[in-house]
Parts: structure tokens; sequence; C-alpha cells
């Protein structure tokens, strides 16, 4: 279970990771943090490109940091976009990457400068198919 505290931690980790973005076409800073199943938070942001379509969002780099780690399991998710009053989701994208390695109970929780969405990667990813071709 994670603890509201947790979240909160998490929250704060996010919005201090949006510092780093590199995001000089939209100047949209996105920030993610994820906690792995041991504890450790690792964290990302966006990293644009100016081809544009090469952009890395904010949650993919998180995940990416963490396997790069060796940790393949994350039970929480924060997303900052400091940019915005209201909460931005994240893309599709990133959706099916972070699902590869949340679980659809793990809490989710999202928000710009306000009121912040708490949710669960199932909510954000629902009727998940695959996850045989992951067992083999
Ligand atoms: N972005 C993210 O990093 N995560 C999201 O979930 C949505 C979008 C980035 C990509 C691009 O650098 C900027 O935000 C504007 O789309």
């Amino acid at each position: 279970m994670t603890s509201q505290e947790q979240m909160d931690a998490l929250f704060a980790e996010a919005r201090r990771a949006a510092d780093a973005a590199y995001a000089p076409y939209s100047h949209f800073r996105v920030g993610a943090a994820l906690l792995a199943d041991d504890g450790t938070v690792f964290s990302g942001c966006n990293v644009e490109n100016r081809s544009y379509g090469l952009t890395i969002c904010a949650e993919r780099n998180a995940v990416l940091q963490g396997v790069a780690k060796g940790r393949r399991a994350f039970t929480a998710l924060a997303i900052s976009t400091p940019d915005s009053a209201g909460p931005v989701g994240p893309c599709g994208a990133c959706r099916q990457v972070l699902s590869e390695f949340m679980a659809p109970g793990a809490p989710v929780r999202f928000g710009g400068s306000g009121e912040a969405v708490d949710t669960t990667m199932g909510a954000l990813l629902p009727y998940d198919s695959l996850h045989e071709l992951a067992d083999s």
C-alpha cells in the first residue's frame, strides 16, 4: 500500500524533476517520479528534440532510468506539469510503456499548479491486453 505521505513525497519529487525538462519547443515542462518495489524513487523529465517526433516524455524517461538500474516493478507514479493549471495525464504511448512495469492497481497522481488527480494505472489503461506475451 502506498500512503498519502508517500504520494505527496513522490509528487514533490516529480515537481523537482520538471525543473530539468529540456523543452525549448513546447515550453511545457513535465516531471515524473516512479516508486520502485524496493522503495527507490526514479525520476525523469521530458527531453525534446528539434525533429519533434523524437521527444521523450518524462514518464518514459523515468521508467527507463529505473529499468536501467535493474528495477522492473514500480508501485506508484506521480506526474507534475507545472506549466499548466489543470492536471495533464500521461500520453497514450507512456500509458502502454508504464503498464509493462506497473500493476493495474498501482496509484497514479498527476497535477499542474492547481488540483491533482488521483487514479490508478488500470484506470488509465483499461482492457489492457497482451499480458500473455510477457509470461513466456
Ligand atoms: N509530455 C510529457 O513529457 N508527458 C506527457 O504525458 C505529455 C506530454 C511532454 C512532451 C512534450 O515535450 C511536451 O510535454 C508537450 O507535449
